[in-house]
């Protein structure tokens, strides 16, 4: 299964993604892929070690087959790689048995330097030719806003998951990414309600959320153990007592259900 994290930006996608990555990582062999060139996944998951982008492959790709980066991405993916396939280099273990690894798309280096376009082309060209077994979940954090809808990133995605939050500011980019999702071919998009304060803030959402037809997999109560998770560099899942972890579990449930049932 592959799924999306996205929505405006500062709604928790990462929190979200990085969580629902160590949940899922108890039962599945996951790979979490940060796609936001502003790049914070792994830093969250208490990973503060630099990690070899995928837009480094380029290289590799070009000395194992020759294929000049570009224009032949696709013909060099036709090869179907399993994501077991892709270098080990590639990807930082988070835990000892390996059952969590995390990738990264990779950032402009350099101010004024412009695109992360060959990069998403690797990385959609990666999605899109990835043969995933059973037991293995690939996980993307996207980039906040709706750009790398227009780049098709993440086209060959099952669940693309949108955070929102109390406020209309982050329903009407929800808005969007589920109608530019959809004009993709994104069939599954649901949403997330995250920083929920109160039930009345929680109908508020699910309300507009319906208007869209947008179905809702759960809600995520603000919590200060999120912010002090962020503070001290240290996953969600190292504070057991965080009713916000308690609430991502639940959703995690859901999104198995959803897709065996689906
Ligand atoms: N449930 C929550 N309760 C309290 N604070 C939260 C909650 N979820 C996220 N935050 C805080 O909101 C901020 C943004 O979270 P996060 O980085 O996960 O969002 P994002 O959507 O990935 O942001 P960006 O668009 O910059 O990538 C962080 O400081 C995080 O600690
Ligand atoms: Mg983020």
């Amino acid at each position: 299964m592959k799924i999306a994290v996205t929505g405006k930006g500062g709604v928790g996608k990462t929190t979200l993604a990085g969580t629902l990555a160590v949940i899922l990582s108890q039962k599945y062999k996951v790979y979490a892929i940060d796609a936001d060139p502003d790049m914070n996944l792994a830093g969250s998951l208490g990973i503060h070690k630099p990690i070899s982008p995928i837009s480094k492959m380029k290289d590799l790709i070009k000395e194992r087959t020759g294929a000049e980066p570009g224009s032949s991405f696709g013909e060099v993916f036709k090869i179907n790689p399993t994501i077991s396939d892709l270098p080990d280099s590639l990807s930082t273990d988070y835990d000892a048995e390996g059952n969590l690894k995390i990738l990264v798309m990779g950032t402009v280096d350099k101010g004024g330097e412009g695109c992360v376009c060959p990069a998403s082309v690797m990385l959609k060209a990666i999605l899109r030719n990835l043969i995933i077994k059973k037991d293995e979940i690939v996980i993307l954090d996207m980039e906040a806003g709706i750009e790398h809808l227009g780049r098709r990133t993440a086209e060959a995605v099952d669940v693309m998951i949108i955070v929102v939050e109390p406020g209309l500011k982050s329903l009407e980019t929800a808005s969007r990414i589920k109608k530019l999702a959809t004009d993709i071919g994104i069939r599954n998009v649901v949403a997330v309600i995250n920083k929920v304060s109160s039930k009345t803030e929680e109908k508020f959402v699910q309300e507009k959320l319906g208007e869209m037809g947008v179905e809702v997999l759960g809600s995520i109560s603000r919590d200060d153990l999120v912010v002090r998770a962020d503070m001290e560099g240290l996953p969600l899942t190292d504070y057991p007592d965080s009713v916000a972890l308690q609430s991502i579990e639940k959703i995690a449930g859901n999104i198995i259900l959803k897709e065996n049932v689906s």
